[in-house]
């Protein structure tokens, strides 16, 4: 055969191919989230996550090492409230001492060039395990978000990075960056969760976090699955309020919308490759059906691929870890 163009001369070998390839991933790219609890010496596994743990402070900061040893250069940190401090206002949210506090200030004393970002939201607070206050069955939206300006001001006073307010509500982000600027931290970033969808892919974190919803769902502020132009509306309106880097949740279900937010955005978009999706490579994996490692590795170039410039994932150690090899 005389053929004009053979595409297989770019994929003959590893050197050529590695040459052509579009869409690298680096442990730099990688955010690992992280779940606190009180405690020492703790590492309590989380059933719903194989592999994965909810650690004391001092077991925190061996992770937050290994992960920094590892290439990661960022962790997104999750509380994990006891039931006795959990109510309908997010008190405990704002203690200076509370857990979330104590962690922030923890890492940023012993590995301060790490970024530190928390997450801002009041489900892990919250008594009916809703990410806002609640009056009469519904989740109200502005006596939530003066909430979480405090505890975003809370959070950079004990000297987060990054706040990463994950709850959906309208309004947030501005009132956010204006309460941190009334404050005094003009250093402190936002990564807002901009476009997060109602999803059934955050089971096991609820596990992790014992933050399942009370009653009802998510729905009147996390957005509908069947939606794409909402993402859009709710990105564009975040960058306008403030936010310093945009996030799509879940990621594999929703690599359209990365794609889609990635061509509307100046800002860094990231994805949250959540718990849902851990689980299922993990239960495959146990189950002998997928490689775990090749599986990890082409699913986070894949929501790279789609336009996420950062990936939130559990698979961020290992990951960091592979790439090494595969360098
Ligand atoms: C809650 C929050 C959730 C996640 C991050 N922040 C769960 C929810 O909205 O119910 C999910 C993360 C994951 O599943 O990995 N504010």
């Amino acid at each position: 055969m005389i053929l004009s163009k053979r595409y297989r001369i770019l994929r003959q070998s590893a050197a050529i191919r590695s040459m052509v390839r579009e869409t690298r991933l680096h442990p730099t790219q990688l955010i690992a989230p992280l779940f606190v609890i009180e405690g020492k010496d703790v590492r309590e596994p989380i059933p719903s996550m194989p592999g994965y743990f909810r650690l004391s402070l001092d077991e925190l900061m061996k992770e937050v090492k290994e992960l920094w040893s590892e290439g990661v250069k960022c962790v997104l940190l999750f509380a994990k409230v006891p039931d006795e401090l959990k109510d309908n206002t997010g008190k405990e949210a704002l203690n200076p001492d509370g857990l979330m506090q104590r962690a922030i200030r923890s890492i940023k004393h012993n590995l301060p060039e790490i970024c530190v970002m928390t997450d801002v939201a009041l489900d892990p607070y919250s008594s009916y395990g809703h990410d806002g206050i609640v009056e009469n069955g519904e989740i109200v939206n502005d006596r939530t978000v003066e909430v979480l300006a405090e505890m975003s001001v809370s959070h950079a006073e004990a000297g987060a990075d990054f706040v990463a307010p994950s709850d959906m509500m309208d309004g947030r982000i501005g009132a956010i960056r204006q309460a941190l600027e009334a404050h005094g931290f003009h250093k402190t970033g936002i990564m807002a969760y901009s476009a997060k969808y109602a999803s059934c892919l955050y089971g096991p974190f609820r596990d992790a976090l014992d933050s399942a919803p009370g009653f009802g769902d998510k729905k009147t502020y996390q957005m509908d699955y069947a939606n794409s132009r909402e993402a859009i509306k709710e990105v564009l309106q975040d960058v306008e309020e403030g936010a310093d880097i945009v996030m799509v949740k879940p990621a594999v279900a929703y690599l359209d919308i990365i794609h889609a937010v990635k061509q509307q955005v100046q800002v860094p978009v990231s994805a949250y490759h959540v718990s849902g999706e851990y689980a299922m490579i993990k239960a495959a994996a146990q189950m002998g059906w997928l490689d775990e490692d090749k599986a990890i590795l082409e699913i986070l170039t894949g929501i790279r691929r789609a336009g996420a410039d950062l990936i939130a994932t559990y698979f961020a150690k290992q990951a960091a870890r592979l790439l090494q090899e595969v360098a």
